[in-house]
C-alpha cells in the first residue's frame, strides 16, 4: 500500500512534502482540480486576513492597500518576465480581455480577429460581441483535440489585428507552442494575444522570448489566488496606441486631479484600470503568486510533465480512454478521462474526498506542483471502483 502524499517515483526538484504543509485540505483530500481553484495556502489565508485585519483596525488604509495591488503586479510581471508597467489588475480574466477589445479601432483595413476552437468560450464570446463594432471574426479548429500551427499559417493574414493563443486547452489540456504561433502571427503582422489562464504557474511563461505581444491570466487556478483577480500584460510599445473605451477614473493619468475637462489616460498599463480594484483578492493574488515564483515555475514544470507521464500510463493501464495528447511537449496540467456521467462521477468522487472537474464528456484531473503520485493512483483506484 501507498502512504497518502508518498513520491514513488522520480521526486521534484523541491521539498514537497514541506509545501505540502502549506495546504491543510491535502492531509484529508486528494486534489486533482486545479484547473478549476486551487486549495488554499496557509500563507495566502494569512495574507487576506491581514487585509481584513488592518480594515477591522483602521478601518482605511488605502495606501498600504493599493501598494499591495502593485507588489501583486510585480509578482505577475516577475512570472512573465514582463514589468510592472506593463500590468494592470481585473477582476476576471474576461475584464481583462474586454479591456483589449475595447482598445483599438475596427473600421480599418485591419480588423481581423482570429480565435480558436480551444479557446475558453469568454474569449470567443467577447470578440462576438465586438462584430457589431467591425469586427470580422475567423475561429481556428480544433481537430482531434488538437491545433494544427498550419492552422493559423491558413487562418492570419495581412488584415488580421490580433490572433487570440490559448496556452492550454481547458478540456484536455492540449498545450500549445506559443512561440512559434507568435511567429506565424507577427509574420502577417498581427499581434499576439495569450490567454494562459490555465498553463501559468505550470509552465515557463517569458513574454519576452517568446514574442507574446498581449496576456491574460486569472489567479484561481494554477496561481493559488481567490475570485476577483486577473491581471493583464500589454507590451510597453503598444500600451500608448491602445484606448481603452472599458475604462475609468484609475485609467487616467492623474486619477487624483478629479478635472472632468483633462482626459490623458496612464501612461503605462494602468490605463487598462478602471475602478477600486478588490483589494482582498490581490492580498491573496500576490501572496499565491509569491509562492510560485519562490518554488520556481522552472522547477514546477518538470514535476508537471512527471505526473502527466505517470497519469497517461495509469489510465492506459486501467484502460481508460482519455481525450488528452499523449505527446508530453503538447500536454499541460489536465488529463481528461472519458467517462459516462461526469457530474455523477465528480460529485462521487467528491464524497471520498477526491476533487476532480467534470467538463462535457470528460473529469478532468488536474495536477500541481504539490500532488504525488500517490494522489494521482487514489483517484484513479477510486475512479475505476466507480465506474466499473
Ligand atoms: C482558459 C480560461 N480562460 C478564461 C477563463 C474565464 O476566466 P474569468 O471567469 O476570470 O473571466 C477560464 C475559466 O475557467 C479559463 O479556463
Amino acid at each position: 500500500m501507498k502512504k497518502e502524499g508518498q513520491v514513488s517515483m522520480q521526486k521534484p526538484d523541491f521539498d514537497i512534502q514541506a509545501w505540502r504543509s502549506q495546504f491543510p485540505i491535502l492531509e484529508g483530500t486528494v486534489h486533482l482540480a486545479n484547473c478549476s481553484q486551487s486549495p488554499q495556502a496557509l500563507r495566502v489565508r494569512k495574507a487576506v486576513d491581514d487585509y481584513f485585519d488592518d480594515w477591522k483596525e483602521k478601518a482605511m488604509n488605502w495606501e498600504k492597500w493599493m501598494a499591495e495591488v502593485s507588489a501583486s503586479k510585480e509578482e505577475f510581471a516577475r512570472l512573465i518576465n514582463g514589468r510592472p508597467g506593463e500590468v494592470s489588475m481585473h477582476a476576471s480574466a474576461s475584464q481583462g480581455i474586454t479591456a483589449v477589445a475595447s482598445s483599438f479601432d475596427y473600421s480599418g483595413k485591419r480588423n481581423k480577429v482570429v480565435v480558436t476552437e480551444a479557446d475558453f468560450p469568454t474569449v470567443i464570446f467577447i470578440w462576438k460581441a465586438c462584430q457589431r463594432l467591425g469586427v470580422n471574426l475567423e475561429i481556428v479548429p480544433v481537430v482531434d483535440g488538437e491545433i494544427d500551427p498550419a492552422s493559423y499559417e491558413r487562418a492570419v493574414d495581412e488584415r488580421t489585428l490580433i490572433t487570440c493563443v490559448p496556452q492550454v486547452y481547458y478540456q484536455n489540456g492540449f498545450k500549445q507552442d506559443l512561440a512559434l504561433i507568435a511567429e506565424i502571427a507577427h509574420k502577417k503582422g498581427s499581434l499576439v494575444f495569450v490567454d494562459a489562464y490555465q498553463g501559468l504557474g505550470t509552465e515557463p511563461v517569458d513574454v519576452r522570448a517568446m514574442g507574446i505581444d498581449i496576456l491574460v491570466s486569472g489567479n484561481l487556478k494554477y496561481l493559488l489566488g481567490m475570485p476577483g483577480s486577473a491581471y493583464l500584460y500589454v507590451k510597453d510599445e503598444l500600451i500608448s496606441g491602445m484606448k481603452p473605451t472599458a475604462t475609468g477614473w484609475l485609467g487616467q493619468e492623474d486619477p487624483f486631479a478629479f478635472n472632468i475637462h483633462d482626459f490623458r489616460y496612464a501612461g503605462d498599463a494602468r490605463r487598462f484600470d478602471t475602478g477600486t480594484p478588490i483589494v482582498v483578492a490581490a492580498y491573496a493574488a500576490g501572496e499565491g503568486m509569491r509562492i510560485i515564483n519562490e518554488v520556481g515555475v522552472a522547477r514546477i514544470k518538470p514535476w508537471i510533465d512527471e505526473l502527466s507521464r505517470h497519469a497517461l500510463r495509469e489510465v492506459e493501464k486501467r484502460g481508460f480512454e482519455t481525450t488528452s495528447p499523449r505527446d508530453i511537449a503538447k500536454k499541460g496540467a489536465i488529463t481528461s478521462i472519458l467517462v459516462p456521467s461526469p457530474d455523477a462521477v465528480e460529485a462521487e468522487l467528491k464524497k471520498r474526498g477526491i476533487l476532480v472537474s467534470a467538463r462535457g464528456p470528460v473529469v478532468r484531473l488536474a495536477h500541481h506542483f504539490f500532488v504525488t503520485t500517490a494522489d494521482i493512483d487514489r483517484a484513479l483506484d477510486d475512479l475505476e471502483e466507480i465506474v466499473r
